[in-house]
């Protein structure tokens, strides 16, 4: 696969044949960023969560044939998340898999969503329950995209960036912890580079385990409960995740002795994330049980053992319940 780091999107005329690309965009990119879609064979979908399904697959796929698309074109997904995954689906399965790529277009999608090859759609309150592993053939930054990214989906990206300092990069959670989210906006060079160090964190932990047999479960920390309580509080993920990372962290102490608990979490408030929050516990959990299609027996809970150490701690769901009641409660 190929990297096209802190580049131009007018790049992408040498990467792929233009009369064989069609681009997949949202309203919201289309609309902000039209000039640069232009003399491009495009498929606009609606933005949102709650079009990363099936039906949008198939109609994607049915404009797919009606424009004549074969083996040998190339699908680019530019968006977020739900366009990559979205794009990367279809162009696994249309017909039997064809050539794509990604321009990722939020701060999540860079140093996260894109990265992987998991790409799939969700099934009613089933997220991602539908899906393959393909890697793209290539992933093309041009960071000029994210000049009309909200505040808060640039928040929900740092979520990601902490996570991924906590658990494998003590000297990016250093840098972090010096400068703030003003400055990176500022900064388009210390953007760049800490999009692209945050990109090849995620590509070495795939790259070691793509099957997620072992440490590719550490991206999931501050996920576990993070995700239960997504929706059940109405959460951005990345605020849903800074809560699962504030009580992984209390359990690290707990249970693997981490010491740094009180810089992780004022971290995490220097980017404007929450922390503590009160919560059903129950309730929380009873998703979480949900979540991991297990109602008893051992999960891998991911604490840090130290500040850029994250590490798989099995655990009972048994014992899980009141170690998370003791923390939260
Ligand atoms: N495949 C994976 O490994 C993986 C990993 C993490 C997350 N994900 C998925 O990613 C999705 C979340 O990604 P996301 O946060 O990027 O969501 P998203 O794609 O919904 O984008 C968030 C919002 O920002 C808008 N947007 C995107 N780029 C923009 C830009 N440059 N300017 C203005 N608005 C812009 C979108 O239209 C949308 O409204 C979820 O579906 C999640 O499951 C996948
Ligand atoms: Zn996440």
């Amino acid at each position: 696969m190929a990297y096209y780091f802190n580049d131009k999107f007018s790049v992408l005329k040498k990467i792929v044949v233009q009369k064989t690309t069609i681009l997949i965009t949202d309203e919201n990119v289309h609309k902000a960023h039209a000039a640069k879609f232009k003399g491009w064979d495009t498929i606009v979908l609606k933005p949102g969560e709650a079009f990363k399904n099936q039906q949008t697959v198939d109609e994607v796929i049915v404009e797919l044939i009606k424009r004549g698309v074969d083996r040998s074109y190339t699908l680019v997904g530019i968006g977020g998340g739900v366009i990559t995954d979205l794009t990367g689906y279809i162009a696994s399965i249309y017909m039997r898999g064809i050539r794509f790529g990604f321009v990722p277009t939020t701060v999540l999608g860079l140093v996260d969503a894109s990265i992987g090859g998991k790409n799939g759609v969700d099934l009613g309150v089933y997220k991602n329950m539908v899906g393959v592993i393909r890697q793209p053939a290539f992933l093309l930054h041009d960071l000029s995209f994210l000049s009309s990214l909200s505040e808060k989906e640039w928040i929900n990206g740092f979520a990601e960036i902490i996570k991924h300092a906590a658990i494998k990069d003590a000297a990016l959670f250093k840098d972090l912890s010096n400068h703030n989210l003003a400055y990176y906006l500022k900064n388009k060079s210390a953007l760049s580079k800490l999009i692209e160090r945050n990109a090849l964190i995620k590509t070495r932990v795939v790259q070691k385990d793509e099957l997620e047999k072992g440490d590719r479960k550490l991206l999931n920390f501050g996920h576990t409960l993070g995700h239960a309580i997504e929706n059940i509080y109405d959460l951005s993920h990345g605020q849903a995740i800074s809560i699962g990372m504030t009580y992984a962290a209390e359990l690290s102490e707990k249970l693997v002795g981490y010491k740094e608990k009180d810089k992780l979490i004022s971290l995490l408030q220097q980017y404007g994330l929450p922390t503590y929050a009160k919560m059903d516990v129950d309730k929380a959990f009873d998703i979480l049980v949900k979540d991991k299609k297990k109602a008893s027996g051992d999960i891998h809970y991911i604490l840090l053992q130290k500040t850029g150490k994250g590490v798989l701690y099995k655990i009972s769901l048994k014992k899980l319940k009141p170690l998370l009641k003791s923390v939260i409660e």
